[in-house]
């Protein structure tokens, strides 16, 4: 099965952004434990970053071609695209979003996603470790599961 690992902006900068929120682990080190999770579980696992909205909704139109599943942090356009959410809202796999802070814990603006609402199910606090979990629900998901 094939799983796009979506990232949005500032998400290239693990590491060394803001360490005390998203923890230490850099993007390339994050983008190959999806890769090492992915074979481990047999999936197809293809890991992107991007800082221009476009190319994320570019991205996502081509996994609601395939019928692919996602796994998608919207980092900031979490709070207020509706272009990513539109997007979003026409993928026909499965979709986990990711946030490795507690956004319901930090500023009232990063409480709301608009994203949620077409996702299939949410992980948020647990740092990189939720990308890993969202692996493993994929992996484990019936596929005659619809999202
Ligand atoms: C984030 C939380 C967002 O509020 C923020 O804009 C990000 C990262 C997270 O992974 O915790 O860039 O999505």
């Amino acid at each position: 099965m094939r799983v796009y690992v979506l990232n949005g902006p500032n998400l290239g900068r693990l590491g060394s952004r803001q360490v005390d929120v998203y923890g230490v682990t850099s993007y390339a080190d994050l983008a190959d434990m999806c890769a090492d999770v992915g074979a481990e579980l047999g999936l197809d696992v293809v890991v992107r970053q991007t800082d221009a909205e476009h190319e994320l909704i570019g991205w996502l139109h081509a996994a609601a071609d395939e019928g692919a599943a996602v796994v998608l942090n919207p980092a900031a356009w979490s709070h207020y695209s509706i272009a990513v959410r539109d997007a979003c809202a026409m993928l026909r796999g499965p979709l986990v979003e990711v946030h490795i802070s507690n956004i319901h814990a930090r500023e009232e603006f990063r409480h709301h996603s608009v994203v949620s609402a077409v996702a299939t199910g949410v992980i948020c606090g647990l740092g990189v470790d939720g990308y890993r979990l969202a692996l493993h629900h994929l992996a484990a998901r019936p596929a005659s599961q619809v999202s």
